[in-house]
């Protein structure tokens, strides 16, 4: 079935429930691919579906009785979103593409698309008849063919990857879920920000200042993934200022992995040293762990601490695997420290602490130790600890 957001608007996007890894990010919650119709004299498709799910795509479209199509607009040619414009293009050969210069370019290079195109750019209008589209570019966010497109009469903000999150469900509103699903709603908009939006926060912050200056007002904010924003609006857009600016919490994440135990008692010694300070932490053991929510708990902590042994004179592969990852998403604005065991030569603390330089963390101490900690190293990783949770509360 379709869904009304606005009269006349409606979103006929698809459901992909099991879906468990996109592109790496955990899916535990699968995700949504959201596509959305403005329907008047002319009828417009914004954004289609990933390959594989036309299926829904079509057969909302036909639930919502639209049976030709006037213009398709690509905010975005990743393949999650524009996976399914060729076959829109086949069921509606008369529909006229929409886009910007970018993302022509990206329709030509990824999907051989060389259907003529009606170039867009920020503040340009398409009139449906009494409703009108009006595109906003966003470079970087998600790619650098990203736009918004912005329904003027109604208020109705399509910002495709921007606002979005990975969560399958059979209701689409924010206001259909309960206070306690809302807790799991926002901490999935926090992980969808720190796995795919953190690195683009300077362009994020671009982006909401650009929307403050054009003066445009929502009712409703609908992005391609996950759920429609129309009741905590603020609540979001609060969010996304907080996250783009490295605002965080009063809180310590410690990531590590060990070979022989001996790092990990070290984590549990650096965080007593943390519990004495009264303050709130979180442990995880690389192997174990989704490194997708281990991320979203480094955006959000001001505290990062991070243990590995030595491995072959290198950090060891699990811990070096995370921190690849993490140093591409950009964390800004941590309070940082490394801690390891070793045998003979020790340099993966040296190393961790490399990787925070090239952050640009403030790096507050490091420890590494022989084999097993005597009684001074545990000391001194208490020590650490306890100097850490002091260090994040004048942060
Ligand atoms: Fe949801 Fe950048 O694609």
């Amino acid at each position: 079935m379709h869904v009304t957001i606005k009269p006349d608007i409606y979103w006929v996007g698809a459901i992909d429930w099991n879906v468990r890894s996109f592109h790496g990010y955990q899916t535990k919650y699968g995700t949504t691919y959201n596509s959305y119709v403005v329907e008047d004299e002319k009828v417009a498709l914004v954004d289609t579906v990933k390959k594989g799910f036309e299926d829904q795509l079509f057969s909302r479209l036909e639930h919502a009785g639209i049976d030709s199509l006037d213009y398709l607009v690509v905010n975005h040619i990743e393949m999650d979103h524009a996976g399914s414009v060729r076959s829109v293009l086949e069921k509606f050969p008369e529909v006229q593409l929409v886009t910007n210069e970018r993302a022509k370019k990206g329709l030509e290079d990824a999907y051989g698309i060389e259907k003529e195109v009606m170039i867009v750019d920020t503040g340009d209008e398409l009139s449906l008849g009494e409703k009108t589209l009006t595109f906003v570019r966003t470079p970087m966010v998600h790619w650098p063919d990203s736009m918004v497109t912005y329904a003027v009469e109604d208020k109705v903000l399509l910002p495709n990857d921007a606002f979005g999150l990975h969560y399958a469900s059979n209701k689409r509103f924010d206001d259909e879920f309960s206070e306690e699903e809302m807790g799991r709603i926002f901490y999935e908009a926090a992980k969808y920000y720190a796995n795919i939006v953190l690195v683009y926060s300077k362009h994020v912050q671009r982006v909401l200042n650009k929307v403050e200056e054009l003066g445009l007002e929502f009712d409703v904010i609908a992005p391609s993934h996950g759920i429609i924003w129309r009741d905590k609006i603020p609540e979001i857009i609060q969010r996304y200022k907080a996250w783009s600016s490295g605002e965080a919490e009063d809180k310590i994440v410690i990531i590590y992995d060990s070979m022989w135990k001996h790092t990990e008692e070290a984590a549990y010694q650096v965080a007593k040293g943390i519990d004495e300070k009264k303050t709130d932490y979180r442990i995880y053991n690389l192997k174990k762990s989704d490194w997708t929510e281990v991320m979203t708990e480094v955006m959000l902590s001001k505290g990062v601490i991070v243990g590995s042994p030595t491995l072959n004179g290198e950090i060891y592969p699990t811990v070096a695997g995370f921190l690849t990852y993490m140093k591409g998403l950009e964390p800004f604005d941590k309070s940082a420290a490394a801690f390891g065991s070793y045998g003979w030569s020790g340099e993966a603390v040296g190393k961790i602490v490399n990787i925070f330089d090239e952050l640009d963390f403030d790096t507050i101490g490091k420890a590494k130790w022989v084999f097993k900690a005597d009684e001074d190293g545990l000391s001194d990783l208490k020590n650490l600890g306890r100097e850490m949770a002091e260090k994040i509360k004048t942060q």
